[in-house]
């Protein structure tokens, strides 16, 4: 039995979705632990393209149990949406193979209403540039305790209850404060119950289930999403995400003990890149920024943004291996970086004269970072069909083992693709 933790290690998009695929053939069960449908995680299967927002990505393998656990925001219409869009490309997924936590909490239209009416109320420079899908004002009320559980909403009294309470209270807030149009009551009721109805066979003890499959010996994977500079806590605050998306969150967001995590895995993109607002000290606003953007495609696979370039930072992978406990690392779109004639990787960051080897809390502090970087000589190669470490150009290989010597922990995975099988396995990460 092992359980294995699979978190980014920068500002999300990482490539999470890839290897948690490719990971799945050595796991029986996979767990989604936090975030909800602001996620977008894309694999490539066979040439095919699947882009996931709620479903854990091991769903492609037909016998394994996938998990949403009590720490997610689940958007019913996105679940339901996901389900049918699975049977229209001929993988239908019944409950024997997919469960959703009681637990966890339901986003309403009036959380979107509110994100986007928070975010148009903004002036320039304090947006977040959310994904607009009700993350934030959703888990403002699970935090206030107004929240709506996925027990709550199978429960019709209760959640009438709820919904009445909630709706007066987000109504005023809406129409009073920020300029934006009152939400329905029996417009919302009706829809959900159809919600409830199709959610219900899915509905389980995902903790429970958890329990199960350690004590039976199985191996468990843990999806995360988002990135840990987009943690609540440990990230550029308040340019984040509304969830604690370290590998700590595994524990309360499924409902397992610490005790029964055996190892944890950073995946790293091989450069630097954010989507939406907020501080990026190596970001690349030049050619160079361009072409990693276009190389890489480097567009948002939940809204499509195009994605802020830059170089690889080592302070915030040194900060991801302390806060994570990473034990590995997964280096991702290595491809990318072919045909640049130097590298650069920040190593430390200046700020105001004093050099800084993590990153600091303070958001005017962040904003006035200048990257300390060091350079290295790029390769001219295509990594893209490469099978081993071995046939990496040695150039590339002393680019990996500049960021394992920084880490002081191995790369365990080389993806050189998007594909499945452009990948390079150094070790089992379940071992
Ligand atoms: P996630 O949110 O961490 O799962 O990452 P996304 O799916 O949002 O973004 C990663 C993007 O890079 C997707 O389009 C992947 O198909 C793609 N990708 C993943 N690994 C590689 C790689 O090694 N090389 C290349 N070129 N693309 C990759
Ligand atoms: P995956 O799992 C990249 C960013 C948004 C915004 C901030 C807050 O695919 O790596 P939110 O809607 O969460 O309140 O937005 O967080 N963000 C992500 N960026 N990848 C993600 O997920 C993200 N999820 C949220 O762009 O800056
Ligand atoms: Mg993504």
């Amino acid at each position: 039995m092992s359980t294995l933790v699979v978190v980014g290690t920068q500002w999300g998009d990482e490539g999470k979705g890839k290897i948690v695929d490719l990971l799945t053939e050595y796991a029986d069960v996979i767990v989604r632990f936090q975030g909800g449908n602001n996620a977008g995680h894309t694999l490539v299967v066979d040439g095919e393209k699947f882009i996931f927002h709620l479903i854990p990505s091991g769903i492609l393998n037909d016998d394994k149990l996938c998990l949403i656990g009590n720490g997610i925001v689940i958007d019913p219409s996105i679940f339901i949406q996901e389900l049918e869009g699975l049977a229209a490309r001929g993988r239908p997924v019944t409950s024997d193979r997919l469960r959703l936590s009681s637990n966890a909490h339901v986003i309403m239209p009036y959380h979107r209403a509110l994100d986007h009416a928070r975010e148009v109320a903004k002036t320039e420079g304090k947006r977040l540039g959310t994904t607009g899908r009700g993350i934030g004002p959703c888990y403002d009320d699970k935090i206030v305790r107004n929240g709506i559980k996925v027990a709550d909403l199978l429960d019709p009294e209760l959640f009438r209850e709820k919904l009445e309470d909630n709706l007066k209270e987000k109504n005023f807030y809406l129409t009073e404060l920020l300029n934006a149009d009152p939400l329905d009551f029996e417009t919302i009721y009706g829809e959900f119950q159809n919600y409830a109805e199709r959610l219900a066979p899915f509905v389980d003890n995902v903790s429970i289930l958890i329990d199960e499959a350690v004590r039976n010996g199985k191996n468990v994977l843990f999806e995360g999403a988002q990135g840990t500079q987009l943690d609540i806590d440990h990230g550029t605050y308040p340019f984040v995400t509304s969830s604690n998306t370290v590998a700590g969150a595994a524990c309360c967001g499924a409902g397992i003990g610490p005790s029964k995590i055996d190892r944890v895995l950073g995946i790293c993109k091989a450069y630097t890149t954010r989507v939406g607002a907020g501080p990026f000290p190596t970001e690349l606003e030049d050619a160079v920024g361009d072409l990693l953007q276009k190389k890489g495609d480097e567009f948002g696979s939940t809204t499509g943004r195009r994605r802020r370039c830059g170089w690889l930072d080592g302070v915030v992978l040194k900060d991801a291996v302390r806060i994570n406990g990473l034990d590995g690392l997964a280096i991702t779109k290595l491809d990318v970086l072919s045909g640049l004639p130097q590298l650069d990787i920040c190593t430390e960051y200046d700020i105001a004269g004093t050099r800084y080897s993590c990153m600091p809390a303070n958001i005017r502090q962040i904003n006035s970072i200048r990257p300390i970087n060091m350079t290295l000589s790029g390769w001219e190669e295509d990594l893209s069909l490469m099978k081993s470490l071995n046939d990496l150009p040695k150039k590339a290989r002393d680019y990996l083992k500049i960021i394992e010597d920084m880490a002081e922990i191995p790369i365990v995975l080389i993806s050189v693709g998007p594909g499945r099988e452009q990948t390079i396995f150094l070790k089992n990460p379940f071992e």
